[in-house]
C-alpha cells in the first residue's frame, strides 16, 4: 500500500460524494438491517472501488453507504472483508484506512461470535473490552507503514474508553443486557474443535469470531477511537459441542439485531 494508492480511492469516493463523514461503521453479520434506519445519500458497489477488494461471501452484499443517521453523517461499509476470503490483511483494513482518510473522527464495529464464557447466553451481546490477535500476521507488517502511522503501535487501550463507557451507560438505561470481555480472532472459515475451545478458555476469551481485530489494530495505528460490539451467536461449550448449524447462527444474529441498532443508534445520537 501507498500513499499515492489511498489518495486515489479517496479522491475517487469524494468525487462520487463521500464528502465530510464523521463516524465510520462496519456492519457485520447482525447489524445489516441498520441500514434501513440510514437516509442514504451515496451508495457504490464494492466492485467499483478502485484499490477496494471484492466481496465473496454470498451473504455479504459488499456497498459502501453515506447517509445521515440520528443527525450525524455516516459512512457505512455494508459488509466487511475477512481473512478467510483469502485476501491479505492489509487488503481486509484499507476500507478502514481510507474512511479515515475520508475525515471519520470515530469507527463503530459489529460482529458475530461464539461464546467461550459459558456465562454468556446466545443472543447476548458483548462489548469488546480487549481482543487476542490468532490471526497469526499484523496488518502493519509493511515496510512503508510509518509512512501512515507509528510501526510500533500502542495496544494498551485497544477500544476507546469514553465511547465503551457511553455504550455501556445506554444499554443499561434501555435494559440491554451487554456483557463486557475479550475477543479472540481466529482465520477460519473452519469453526474450532474442541481442544481450541478449550485453549481460547485458557487463554482468557470471552468469545471468538474470524474479523474485526485488523480493523481495531488498524484504528489504533490510525489513532481513530474504536468500539466494537459482537452478537454471540453460539455457545462453545467443548463439553457439549455440536455440529455447527450456520443457518441458525445467522437467525440467532437476526434476533438479537434490534438491540445491537439501538445501542448503535442511542450511540450515535449522543455523540
Ligand atoms: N467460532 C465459533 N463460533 C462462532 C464463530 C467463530 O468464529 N463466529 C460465530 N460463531
Amino acid at each position: 500500500m501507498t500513499q499515492e494508492i489511498l489518495n486515489s480511492t479517496t479522491q475517487f469516493l469524494q468525487q462520487k460524494g463521500f464528502l465530510n463523514p464523521e463516524i465510520g461503521i462496519v456492519l457485520g453479520t447482525g447489524l445489516g438491517q441498520l441500514v434501513h434506519h440510514l437516509q442514504v445519500e451515496v451508495s457504490i458497489n464494492y466492485s467499483e472501488i478502485p484499490n477496494f477488494p471484492v466481496s465473496t461471501v454470498e451473504f455479504h452484499s459488499g456497498k459502501l453507504l453515506l447517509g445521515m443517521l440520528e443527525g450525524k453523517k455516516v459512512i457505512v461499509m455494508q459488509g466487511r472483508f475477512h481473512l478467510y476470503e483469502g485476501y491479505s490483511l492489509q487488503e481486509i483494513t484499507f476500507p478502514i484506512r481510507v474512511m479515515k482518510a475520508l475525515g471519520v473522527s470515530s469507527l463503530l464495529i459489529s460482529n458475530a461470535a461464539g461464546a467461550i464464557n459459558l456465562n454468556y447466553k446466545k443472543g447476548d451481546l458483548m462489548l469488546l473490552d480487549d481482543h487476542i490477535n490468532l490471526q497469526g500476521g499484523s496488518p502493519l507488517a509493511f515496510a512503508t507503514v510509518s509512512d501512515f502511522g507509528e510501526r510500533f503501535t500502542d495496544m494498551c487501550t485497544p477500544y476507546d474508553i469514553s465511547l465503551n463507557t457511553k455504550i455501556l451507560a445506554i444499554a443499561n438505561e434501555n435494559n440491554i443486557v451487554l456483557h463486557k470481555g475479550v475477543y479472540a480472532a481466529v482465520v477460519g472459515p473452519q469453526l474450532e474443535t474442541r481442544a481450541e475451545y478449550r485453549y481460547l478458555k485458557i487463554i482468557g476469551a470471552d468469545a471468538v469470531g474470524m474479523s474485526t481485530v485488523p480493523e481495531v489494530i488498524v484504528a489504533n495505528h490510525l489513532q481513530l477511537p474504536v468500539m466494537a460490539v459482537s452478537v454471540l451467536t453460539d455457545e462453545c461449550n467443548p463439553d457439549d459441542l455440536k455440529p455447527v448449524n450456520i443457518p441458525e447462527i445467522i437467525a440467532v444474529a437476526g434476533e438479537a439485531e434490534p438491540k445491537m441498532i439501538t445501542l448503535f443508534k442511542e450511540l450515535i445520537k449522543s455523540k
